[in-house]
C-alpha cells in the first residue's frame, strides 16, 4: 500500500504537470474529503488502503482534466455555511459574500426590523440562506427556474436547516413577481456574462450551467429586466441589491437611475473590483436623464 506522502506527492505532481497553480489546496481537499481526515499529512506514512488511494486518484484526474474541485467535492462552503453543488447548479462564489455584508448592513442602517427580502435567481441558495441566518426576523424567498438548481436549493435548505420560502419561477416575468409579498430588499446575482464572455470561459467555467452565466449579449438584459419588473412589488423606500462583472458598474447604475431608483451605493469585493451596489427605490417614477451625483461608495 502506497503512504499518505507518498499518494499526496504523486497528485501533486499530476495537478501541477496539468498547470494547476492550486495543486496543493485542491490535493488537500481531496485527500480530506475521501479519507475523512482534516490532517491527513500528520501521519505521512501511514498507508491508504487501496479502494481509497483509487478514489483519490480518479477525482485527481477529473480535476487535473479541468473538472472544478467544488463538484467533485459536492459541497462547497460559502458565509461560513455549506452548500451541496453539482452540475446544473452556479458554484457559490467568494465575491458574492459581498452581496450578503451589504444586505446585512442596509437592514442595520435602516433599521429594517424585520425585513421582507426577495432573493432572485437564487441558485444554490448561498445568499438567501446566508441572509437568513444573519438576519433572523428576516422573512426570505427565493426564485429560481432551473429544475437542477432548485433541487440543490431545496436540499441545501434542508442542510441549513433554513426556513426560506422557494418559488420555482421565472423572473423576468411579472406573474412571478405578482405571487410574491411586497418586499423590503430585492436582492439578485443574475447572469451577467456578455456573449464576448460565453465564447471565451475557461474549461472549468463551462462545466457550469449556461443559464447560470448569460445575460444577453451585453450581459445587463436582467438587470434591465428585473428593475423594471420588480420595481412596483417593493414597498415605498425599499431596496434593491445587485452583483455584477468586472467593469458593469456604470451600466447598472445607470439602469438603476433611469428605473426609478436613487442613493446608488458601490461596493468593492476582496480583490477591490466593484462589484455590488444597493439603490433606493424612489418616491416618484420619473423619466429623468441619468444623475451621476446621485452616486456613493462605502
Ligand atoms: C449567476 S447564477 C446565481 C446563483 C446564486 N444566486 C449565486 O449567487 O451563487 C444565476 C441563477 O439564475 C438562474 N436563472 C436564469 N434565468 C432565470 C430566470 N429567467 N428566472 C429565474 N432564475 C433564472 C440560473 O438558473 C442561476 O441559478
Amino acid at each position: 500500500m502506497v503512504s499518505r506522502r507518498a499518494l499526496y506527492d504523486e497528485c501533486i505532481a499530476l495537478l501541477s504537470s496539468a498547470g494547476k497553480e492550486s495543486a496543493d489546496f485542491d490535493a488537500l481537499c481531496i485527500f480530506q474529503d475521501i479519507l475523512g481526515d482534516k490532517n491527513p499529512l500528520f501521519l505521512p506514512l501511514e498507508p491508504v488502503p487501496e479502494e481509497l488511494a483509487g478514489r483519490i486518484k480518479k477525482l485527481t484526474a477529473e480535476r487535473a482534466d479541468g473538472y472544478p474541485l467544488q463538484y467533485l467535492l459536492g459541497k462547497w462552503e460559502f458565509y461560513g455555511l455549506d452548500f451541496y453543488v453539482g452540475e446544473g447548479v452556479l458554484i457559490p462564489r467568494p465575491d458574492t459574500e459581498t452581496l450578503v455584508d451589504q444586505v446585512i448592513d442596509l437592514c442595520r442602517e435602516n433599521k429594517l426590523a424585520a425585513p421582507v427580502i426577495i432573493d432572485l435567481c437564487s441558485g444554490s441558495g448561498c445568499i438567501a440562506i446566508a441572509l437568513e441566518k444573519h438576519i433572523p426576523s428576516a422573512e426570505v424567498h427565493a426564485v429560481e427556474i432551473s429544475e437542477k438548481a432548485l433541487g440543490y436549493l431545496r436540499k441545501n435548505k434542508e442542510l441549513n436547516s433554513s426556513g426560506i420560502h422557494i418559488h420555482e419561477g421565472d423572473v423576468l416575468s411579472s406573474v412571478t413577481a405578482e405571487a410574491l409579498p411586497q418586499a423590503d430588499i430585492i436582492v439578485s446575482n443574475p447572469p451577467y456574462l456578455t456573449a464576448q464572455d460565453m465564447s471565451e470561459l475557461e474549461k472549468e467555467v463551462t462545466c457550469e450551467p449556461a443559464l447560470a452565466l448569460f445575460g444577453g449579449n451585453d450581459g445587463l438584459g436582467f438587470y434591465r429586466a428585473i428593475t423594471a419588473v420588480w420595481r412596483k412589488h417593493l414597498r415605498a423606500g425599499g431596496f434593491i441589491a445587485y452583483e455584477f462583472g468586472m467593469g458593469q458598474h456604470n451600466d447598472v447604475r445607470d439602469i438603476l437611475l433611469s428605473g426609478g431608483f436613487n442613493d446608488v451605493t458601490f461596493r468593492k469585493d476582496g480583490a477591490g473590483i466593484i462589484r455590488t451596489a444597493a439603490a433606493k427605490k424612489a418616491a416618484i417614477m420619473t423619466q429623468r436623464h441619468v444623475d451621476r451625483s446621485a452616486i456613493t461608495h462605502s
